[in-house]
């Protein structure tokens, strides 16, 4: 097998320019955001910022915001050392670097220690252009949104991790990789809760305003959450990814990505996870039937996959079984084709749970819009918790499943017949070749 070394695709980490690197150092740390939007105005900055990622341009435009007083949260400046938010807004300028699931495979099919070293160093570098993206998004949302308390705490893990990296000394040794893997360990857990503590600050976000606008009239709230979720998604698999490397090796695994994964076993366990929640929540659960060549395997993140057709199964037996709750004659099962293609594995979870109407289709995909009777209310979200376990009601399944699908090159669809059912259509790239989307 071809082993690439990492240091091969630090060619597409961005340069910076002269003018991009007077933006690194602004001069002072208060004076970091407005200097930044005042910097938009200029054109040889402009062609900067469209070599840089959408985060970064959704920072400065914020942060011209953030100067008409439309945000009022507290302030990096007022909590950090000058120093570090220069640095984190040096890192929010420069380019992600994105691998591909296929790379990730080549990469760990033998990790010897000279590998595990490189691999360490490449996140020694990434990892805190990553977050910082992240922090100056988190620094400059509108509507008020940054200075909300679950925003501003999610924020601080970010800072946090970001200083942690940075401080620690250059990787030379598998002495030194050990060490980094064991803060690598340590953000990983600190990081865990991002999902329900984040939708806490939108939900509260979500009330105050719902008299005057819905999730699906806030385009820059529902942009910016997709590109932080899949961000997210991304630093967790790359980080995950070198920890599974350190742990004894399972069969068919490479780091986290299984080279025999089946989707017939995995969506097997998804229906059965989901059909016991709705078994809890309803007293009965509809048959669930899946078609396909139960023999057939392609590499895959098990765990991803798992997610993505629970969340899509869970979707269909709650339609199904509020629609023939009251009937004599017994559910029509869900239908669950695998379907094997050169370039996708595809998916498709059909159901005659009535559909979705056509003015209801847009919203599905925006964060906290749910139908859901038992309608979860986000104070009772623990931030101990890691995630739900009901059947439906966060309105966050079918936006974050499209998320997973699309990290690797895949997507999702779904397609309804109101009046019938739905047909959600679950795309899963086979070749592996696509590189990570980076917002
Ligand atoms: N298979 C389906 N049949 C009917 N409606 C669906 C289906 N899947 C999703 N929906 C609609 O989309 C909404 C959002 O789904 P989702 O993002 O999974 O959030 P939740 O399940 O928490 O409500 C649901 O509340 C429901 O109104
Ligand atoms: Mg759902």
């Amino acid at each position: 097998m071809l082993h690439i070394p990492y240091s091969s695709i630090m060619h597409t980490t961005g340069t910076t320019n002269s003018h991009q690197r007077q933006c690194q150092r602004p001069p002072s740390a208060a004076a970091a955001a407005p200097a930044l939007a005042c910097m938009a105005a200029q054109p040889v900055y402009n062609a900067a910022m469209s070599a840089v990622s959408s985060a970064a341009r959704l920072a400065v435009r914020a942060a011209a915001a953030g100067s008409l007083g439309l945000n009022q949260g507290i302030r990096l400046a007022d909590t950090q050392a000058r120093e570090v938010v220069d640095d984190i807004f040096a890192h929010a300028l420069k380019k992600q670097t994105g691998v591909s699931l296929k790379y990730m495979l080549d990469f760990g099919s033998s990790p010897i220690e000279r590998q595990l070293v490189l691999s360490s160093q490449f996140l020694h570098k990434e990892l805190p252009v990553r977050l910082a993206h992240r922090v100056a998004e988190l620094e400059n949302l509108p509507y008020g949104l940054s200075s909300k308390s679950s925003i501003l705490k999610v924020r601080d893990w970010y800072v946090e991790s970001f200083k942690e990296l940075r401080t620690f000394p250059h990787i030379r040794d598998a002495n030194d990789e050990l060490k980094f893997t064991e803060l690598l360990r340590h953000i990983y857990r600190r990081h865990a809760n991002v999902v329900p503590v984040m939708a806490k600050g939108v939900a509260e976000l979500k009330r105050e305003l719902s008299e005057r606008a819905v999730l699906t009239e806030m385009p820059e709230i529902h942009q910016f959450l997709d590109g932080f979720y899949l961000s997210r998604i991304g630093i967790r698999i790359l980080i995950g990814q070198h920890i599974a490397l350190h742990e004894p090796s399972k069969a068919n695994h490479i780091g986290l990505i299984c080279t025999k994964c089946s989707p017939w076993q995995v969506a097997q366990d998804a229906i059965n996870d989901a059909r016991s929640i709705c078994m809890r929540e309803y007293g009965a659960a509809p048959d669930v039937s899946i078609y396909g060549d139960p023999n057939f395997v392609f590499a895959y993140v098990p765990s991803h996959l798992h997610h993505m057709v629970f969340e899509l199964v869970k979707n269909s037996l709650r339609a199904v079984q509020d629609r023939f709750e009251d009937a004599d004659d017994e559910p029509p099962p869900i239908r669950l084709v695998v379907a094997e293609g050169g370039e996708d594995v595809t998916i498709k979870v059909s159901d005659e749970g009535g559909g979705i109407p056509r003015s209801g289709l847009a919203r599905i995909w925006t964060y906290l819009y749910s139908t859901a009777k038992s309608r979860v209310q986000m104070e009772e979200l623990q931030d101990d918790t890691d995630g739900p376990a009901v059947l439906a009601g966060y309105g966050y399944g079918l936006p974050v499943s499209r998320l997973y699908a699309r990290y690797f090159g895949g997507d999702l669809q779904i397609i309804s017949m109101e009046g019938y059912g739905t047909d959600a259509y679950l795309h899963l790239n086979r070749l592996g070749n696509v590189q990570e989307p980076l917002p």
